[in-house]
């Protein structure tokens, strides 16, 4: 185990936010996140044996949130390491892979960090190759790519994950042509960063996807590529799941709305798809022999549902945390209610008061009352309560 890179107490003691910007020790922390690799590490530490140089400042940091034998197999094979390994085993496993990564980048302290997985469809080999490009051309951020010219995907299994992988590819960088520029593979689970381009706290990953989430969140200032072969699995089956997809689209979704602007415009879409269960609502209501007035009420609170639930999946996700979810979903439908009622009075205000036509005072009155209700329920439903949430939202009691 290391002393050097990562202090013992600080492993041991999940409390410890071990996050010093960088100290300019140099060196390579090597960060593997492990759920259930048994068979997989201790060919994987072989292998680093000949990639690495020996001894620190190069070390590896495994974490784990494995239900087998992994750590203990791990710290087997680490006694015939020249280099410290260390095992970060997590009792609650919070974000997944992206959530491990981004734990052991918070404790990492060396110039460099590599995030690789450790099934070596990542070669090893390829390790220093990372960082010296890094280090030859200035990226901050060194990606290991599997579209350049002598890069591909060999190992990703079957043309459905082909597909899929593709298809993630195009949409991510469709949403963040920026931030993804010179990026050809947001995707790959394989890069190095420099320790001081990113912010430890500002990751809040949701899964796989922890290169978007940190090309994204932190911007790093360039970028560069190393072509790879994405190897097969040496032992072992993935543990990418349907879920998995899911969960991508609302990680994409709550990178893409991190921006106040771009929240806006995301709720004005939400509350547009509202109109689909409001009128099927109505229909059904009315079908049922309601009243049209009655129905149009009770349809009405069946769009604030849809609306409540997409916003709380894709634009609020981690602010829902400071209120109940009752409280969340009275005050919303609230708003959502008031927002009608201010509605008529303020189209005859607009009439009366400044001589508009009906038709530009409705409009102005619905883009009136959008703007107040969406700064309303940033204000009422999500935003943190008082100065006592500052310290609920510490990245350590991040859940
Ligand atoms: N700590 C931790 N917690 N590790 C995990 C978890 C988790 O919940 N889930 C998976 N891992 C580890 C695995 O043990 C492995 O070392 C690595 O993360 C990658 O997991 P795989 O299950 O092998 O992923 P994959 O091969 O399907 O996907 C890989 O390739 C994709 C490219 O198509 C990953 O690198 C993806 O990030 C990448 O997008
Ligand atoms: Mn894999």
């Amino acid at each position: 185990m290391s002393e050097d890179l990562w202090p013992p107490h600080a492993l041991d003691d999940p409390e410890v936010d071990t996050a010093p910007a960088s100290s300019g020790s140099g060196g390579v922390t090597l960060i593997i996140p492990t759920f259930n690799e048994s068979a997989n590490v201790a060919e994987l530490l072989r292998q680093l044996r000949s990639a690495l140089p020996a001894g620190p400042p190069c070390g590896v940091l495994f974490v784990d949130d494995s239900t087998d034998d992994t750590p203990a197999v791990i710290e087997k094979a680490a006694a015939d390491c020249p280099f410290p390994v260390a095992v970060l085993h997590r009792e609650n496993p919070s974000g997944g892979l992206g959530g491990a990564v981004a734990e052991g980048i918070a404790r990492a302290d060396s110039d460099w960090i590599v995030v690789m997985d450790a099934d070596l469809q990542h070669p090893p080999h390829l390790v220093p190759e990372l960082v010296g490009e890094g280090d030859r051309t200035g990226a901050d951020l060194v990606v290991a790519s599997r579209y350049l010219p002598d890069g591909s995907r060999a190992g990703l299994a079957g043309g459905y994950r082909v597909a899929v992988s593709r298809g993630a590819t195009w949409l991510a960088k469709g949403l963040f042509p920026r931030a993804l520029r010179g990026i050809s593979d947001p995707m790959s689970g394989f890069f190095a960063v420099r320790r001081r381009a990113v912010t430890a706290e500002a990751l809040k990953p949701l899964g796989y996807k922890i290169l978007l989430e940190l090309a994204v969140r932190c911007r790093p200032k360039k970028t560069a590529e190393v072509p790879f072969v994405f190897q097969d699995r040496f032992a072992g089956e993935s543990k990418c799941t349907a879920r998995e997809g899911l969960r991508f689209l609302t990680h994409l979704a709550a990178l893409r709305s991190a921006s106040p602007l771009a929240r806006m415009i995301g709720f004005g879409l939400v509350g547009l798809s509202g109109f689909v269960p409001n009128l099927l609502a109505l229909w059904l209501l009315t079908h049922a022999g309601m009243q049209y007035l009655a129905a149009e009420v009770l349809a009405n609170q069946a769009g604030v549902l849809w609306n409540f639930l997409l916003i709380e999946t894709l634009l609020f996700r981690d602010r829902r945390r400071h209120r109940h979810w009752a409280d969340r979903v009275g005050r919303f439908a609230l708003l959502a209610n008031a927002d009608l009622l201010l509605r008529i009075p303020l189209i005859a205000l607009f009439v009366a008061r400044l001589g508009l036509d009906v038709l530009p005072a409705t409009a102005l009155a619905l883009v009136t009352t959008f703007v107040l209700r969406f700064a309303a329920t940033e204000a009422l439903v999500y935003l943190p309560r008082g100065p006592r949430a500052a310290g609920r939202t510490r990245p350590t009691t991040r859940s």
